[in-house]
């Protein structure tokens, strides 16, 4: 550790706001900032929500330095933010990371290569990264990504060190393994000015027995409702019209906190505030939805008609093996009571094929509660065995020609249902958030007859034509034409 850096405070966030500082002064320094220089950034982000609300905190602290962003690789500083949740997401990340490895040898030698995010939490792939990529500048995990200043700081000053005596070793590692509380008031770069995501907690503590989150992301811990509710209100009054709420499992919010306080009750005061227009949270975690949750919902117009509810497997015998704490029939009477109280909801969904020990009844069981629910539309994966969790030792692995013939025929009964409730729509008219120019999924050809798209409550989206200015505002749009699951609409 050198002088500069024993004289860093101790406490957050005022540590890395003075290694923001001392970063700054070394690249000005170097030449590489200041002058009419500008060093560019690139995060690449893998897997969900809550990794991209990370990556967004990761660039509010680089641009706080001077950093400025860019769409591709070929920058001086490349982050690749990983997710680990299935095998095909990992995999991802390695073939990035041979291309940036290209790159850097290539073109620009001093560029700086950070990985971050769940990957790094487990061990055999930080040992991975350390032997096979030495390339890599810096690596560090979920529990510490706010220290963002403080790691590149030191890489900075170990490259320093190194034009002294080359011999020294100069990538930095830091993993933590356990989380510790939680870091406010770090600058953030929001990626839309009208659209934001606010982490209501961090972790998770069900240990579905699938999934590697809970020892990748660590224990649940809730924010204070006080920062929450300030961090809405600040968004609100830049102007933001929409805001997801984030959590593993919103629906436990508020465990561990002094105060005492559910997540419906958080959801009351949130929707009320000033300016917001639309509120959403994810993910529900079907076990712990509660019906003051279901009242919340139902009494403020605030809040979207759209609920993400994992099912998983419709199987009951195969629920208790994922330690879902829920059966089919709970599912299913959750989604009668929503239904009830607010009859125009959408619900989402998440399905596993091929959990180990998944029979063609299991699998029937699951048919039956996606046609008896009919998902407005539903994620569907392929079991992934994750090294760690209790379900990668079940020795009843389903065989793969078995699962993937099971995986075609769910993805046939979910697409059916969500053309026909899609379909309910046509010839409603509909409150539309404007989110981008240009119809997405299309062609040029029909980039040029149609000019926005927008996203109405339930998360569908439409396409309409209509000037650029009203992006980021909410406007009425007449669903005309259903594209089994985007709609084709005119303003009004
Ligand atoms: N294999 C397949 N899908 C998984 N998910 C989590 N772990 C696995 C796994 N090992 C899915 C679940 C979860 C979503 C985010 O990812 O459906 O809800
Ligand atoms: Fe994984 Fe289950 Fe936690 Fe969701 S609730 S993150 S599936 S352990």
């Amino acid at each position: 550790m050198n002088e500069d850096t024993n004289k860093a405070p101790l406490t957050e966030p005022e540590r890395q706001m003075y290694f923001i500082e001392g970063c700054r002064k070394i690249l000005e320094e170097q030449g590489v900032l200041g002058e009419g220089k500008t060093p560019v950034y690139h995060i690449s982000t893998f897997g969900c929500q809550m990794n991209f609300r990370d990556s967004e905190k990761l660039a509010g602290v680089l641009e706080s330095i001077g950093y400025r962003p860019v769409d591709s690789e070929k920058a001086d500083l490349v982050l690749y933010n990983t997710c680990t949740v299935r095998e095909n997401a990992s995999t991802r990340v390695y073939g990035r990371i041979g291309y940036v490895g290209k790159i850097k040898k290539e073109n620009n030698p001093s560029m700086i290569i950070g990985i971050c995010g769940c990957m790094m939490q487990e061990p055999d792939e930080v040992e991975k990264m350390k032997k096979s990529y030495s390339f890599i500048d810096i690596i560090f995990g979920t529990h510490n990504s706010y220290k963002i200043a403080e790691l590149l700081y030191t890489l900075l000053m170990n490259r320093k060190a190194k034009e002294k005596k080359p011999s020294l070793k100069t990538r930095v590692i830091d993993v933590q393994k356990e989380a510790t509380g939680i870091v406010e008031d770090l600058p953030v770069k929001y990626d839309s000015s009208f659209r934001a995501g606010v982490n209501i907690m961090y972790g998770c503590d069900n240990f579905c027995t699938y999934c590697i989150v809970p020892y990748v992301r660590g224990r649940e811990r809730s924010r204070r409702s006080c920062d929450i509710i300030r961090e809405v209100e600040e968004l609100a009054k830049k102007g933001v019209k929409e805001i997801m709420l984030l959590g593993q499992n919103v629906n436990s919010y508020g465990k561990g906190l002094d105060e005492k306080i559910s997540f419906a009750e958080l959801l009351d005061k949130l929707a009320t505030i000033k300016g917001l227009q639309r509120l959403r949270f994810m993910t529900s975690h079907p076990k712990d939805l509660s019906d003051d949750l279901i009242k919340v919902m139902a009494k403020h117009k605030t809040i979207c008609r759209h609920i993400h509810l994992p099912l998983q497997s419709g199987s009951s015998r195969l629920l208790k093996r994922m330690n879902r704490h829920y059966t089919k029939e709970d599912f299913l009477s959750i989604v009668k009571k929503l239904r009830d109280a607010m009859p125009d909801i959408t619900i989402t969904t998440d399905i596993i094929v091929g959990f180990p020990g998944e029979t063609e009844e299991d699998f029937s069981e699951t048919l039956d509660v996606c046609e008896t629910v009919s998902f407005d539309s539903a994620f569907t994966f392929i079991y992934s065995k994750r090294t760690g969790t209790p379900a990668a030792t079940f020795d009843d692995q389903v065989p793969e020609n078995v699962v993937k013939e099971r995986f075609d025929r769910l993805l046939n009964v979910v697409a059916r249902c969500s053309a026909t409730n899609a379909s309910r729509l046509v010839g409603t008219e509909k409150e539309v958030l404007v989110e981008t120019e240009g119809r997405d999924p299309g062609t040029d050809e029909q980039k040029q007859e149609i000019e926005l798209t927008g996203r109405l409550g339930n998360n569908l989206l439409v396409h309409f034509e209509g000037s650029k200015d009203l992006i980021g505002e909410i406007v009425k749009v007449k669903i005309e034409e259903c594209k089994d699951f985007y709609y084709i609409g005119k303003l009004i």
